[in-house]
């Protein structure tokens, strides 16, 4: 049993009637009767990995038709390599760009849009730096609903652009950033009858905080000392933390892990906001950064991330491109393990966070990769070394190997 209710006033809604917010503007959340749930950990044991193994948590009808790619069941690397070059004793990557549509957002629309179908909806819609609009795209198309994607025209990476051409949504560029393709579908969804499924949609978070009950079961049913996110519109942070909670408070695992933010320098509202101490995040007009998923100056889940890392009593950062292109070579080629920039953030804070003294060598530290390195190949070919072309002789490939 769950009621969907505002964390501003604990006001209670409707869960059949679309709304995104409350009458006092605050943000939405479902909130389960854990008592009413019964479920044992082997009972999940016997069931395939991915988000619908922990269907109890999950907020949908009995007969609710799933709409599933077979998302979720990312494995958690034990990286011991790159723990070995950067010190510390005990590092896992989880990694969310083993994902049908190659990030963790896929967690999100299996429970979004099977809530779109138990709401009889005809069209779906999202504004995204590109890895929203990828994954709705794709579930979209499996539910068979129409689906319109708004999306900052200039600084999209390619594979993600591709992925929602690919599944047939209707694409519009915005001459603007992400924050004003979001004000613009969160408009024209009231207007035009389209169901959103940004991270403002309550629904589709409770996906995504399956990556905490993998992390928690992976790591058998012992939470690690610091789980380290990538933070944009706060959607992702926010729902882990509410999986680690509901896993600590039915009883599945006995502490919860501190939550560690990362932003990019140029778009660290959130940031910002967490070191003064506030609770309002004061927008950020041009936000910058190579991590084009985590451009973002008004974050509209600010609210709840700033909770969740305060409550957990964790930190939040920010690192430069630099620091992140650093972080996305050194993961690349110490794990074999590709991601796009905005997920090499969260090991680049990792980094930055070591080298001050914020977190030990000896704690045991998830870093949580949200992309695939494919869905910016652009940047790879803009920033990394560039291939040689010869002629086929040996003479001319023996000058490469031995110069
Ligand atoms: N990492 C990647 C690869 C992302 O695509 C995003 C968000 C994040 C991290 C941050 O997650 O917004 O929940 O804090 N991408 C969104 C999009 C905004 O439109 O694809 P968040």
């Amino acid at each position: 049993m769950f009621k969907l209710r505002c964390i501003k006033c604990g006001r209670e809604h409707s869960q059949k009637k679309i709304r995104y917010t409350c009458e006092c503007n605050g943000l939405l959340e479902v909130a389960f009767d854990l008592d009413s749930i019964k479920v044992k950990k082997r009972d999940f044991q016997k069931r395939s990995p991915g988000v619908w193994r922990y269907r109890e948590f999950l907020p949908v009808a009995e007969d609710s038709r799933i709409i599933s790619l077979q998302e979720g069941g990312t494995p958690l690397y034990k990286a011991e390599n790159l723990g070995k070059k950067i010190g510390i004793r005990e590092l896992y990557i989880k990694n969310e760009g083993a994902n049908p549509s190659g990030s963790f957002k896929d967690r999100g629309m299996t429970v979004g849009v099977t809530k779109a179908l138990e709401l009889e909806v005809k069209a779906v819609g999202c504004a995204s730096t590109g890895n929203t609009s990828a994954s709705l795209a794709a579930y979209a198309a499996k539910a068979n609903l129409k689906c319109l994607v708004l999306l900052p025209a200039e600084k999209i990476a390619l594979g993600k652009l591709a992925q929602a051409i690919l599944h047939g949504a209707t694409v519009v560029g915005i001459r603007g950033n992400f924050d004003a393709a979001l004000k613009l579908i969160t408009e024209a969804s009231l207007k035009f009858n389209i169901y959103l499924l940004n991270s403002i949609n309550p629904w589709r978070l409770e996906g995504q905080k399956t990556e905490a009950f993998e992390i928690a079961e992976q790591l058998s049913w012992e939470v690690p000392d610091k789980v380290v996110i990538p933070v944009g519109n706060c959607g992702n942070i926010s729902a882990i933390w509410k999986g680690f909670k509901e896993f600590y408070d039915y009883g599945f695992v006995n502490s919860l892990p501190k939550l560690v933010g990362i932003q990019a320098e140029g778009a660290a509202p959130v940031v910002r906001a967490f070191k003064k101490g506030l609770d309002e995040v004061s927008p950020i007009a041009n936000p910058d950064t190579i991590a084009t998923a985590i451009r973002i100056g008004a974050p509209v889940n600010a609210p709840k991330a700033l909770r969740a890392v305060r409550e957990s009593k964790g930190i939040m950062e920010d690192v430069s491109d630099e620091e992140i292109i650093s972080a996305q070579k050194l993961l690349a080629r110490t794990e074999g393990i590709g991601v796009e920039p905005a997920s090499a953030a969260s090991v680049a804070g990792l980094i930055k966070l070591l080298n001050n003294g914020s977190i030990g060598k000896d704690e045991r530290i998830v870093c949580v990769v949200t992309g695939h390195a494919l869905k910016d190949p652009e940047m790879i070919f803009n920033k990394y070394e560039k291939p040689v072309e010869i002629e086929p002789t040996l003479a001319e490939l023996e000058k490469i190997i031995k110069p």
